[in-house]
């Protein structure tokens, strides 16, 4: 099972696991504002090592879109494949608010299928 290092914590997983149902399992009080739905980047997380460089479409038109592409990633569009270190950048004490947001499916949503995101970036033009 891949081991997650999570700012100062460490949890092991099963393979396949939605990263941010991961994070909240380390009881870490990460964002999902949008429930997991790829619409608020709350769920952005800075990976350090490990992790796969494919996208959906999701993560790849709403980071292009605030401008963090190349700079965080979606825990919410992302699946644990291997080991991996990472930092939340924003949780429910450092953003001040009142819960974490709806909770996420266990399944990445929508309907996800990850692409290289060069191949993403020929295939959705910049709205
Ligand atoms: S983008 Fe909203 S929870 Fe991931």
């Amino acid at each position: 099972m891949p081991t997650l290092d999570i700012d100062d914590r460490s949890v092991t997983v099963p393979e396949g696991t939605r990263l941010v149902q991961a994070i909240r399992g380390a009881g870490i009080e990460i964002g999902h504002r949008c429930g997991g739905k790829a619409r608020c980047t709350t769920c952005r997380v800075e990976v350090h090592a490990g992790g796969s460089a494919m996208m959906t479409r999701a993560e790849f038109v709403k980071l292009r879109g605030a401008g963090l592409l190349g700079e965080v990633r979606l825990s919410c569009q992302m699946r644990v494949e291997d080991d991996m270190r990472l930092s939340v950048l924003m949780t429910k004490a450092s953003e001040g608010w009142p819960d974490t947001g709806p909770v996420p499916a266990d399944v990445v949503e929508p309907e996800a299928e990850w692409l290289d995101p060069d191949v993403l970036a020929r295939q959705t033009p910049p709205a």
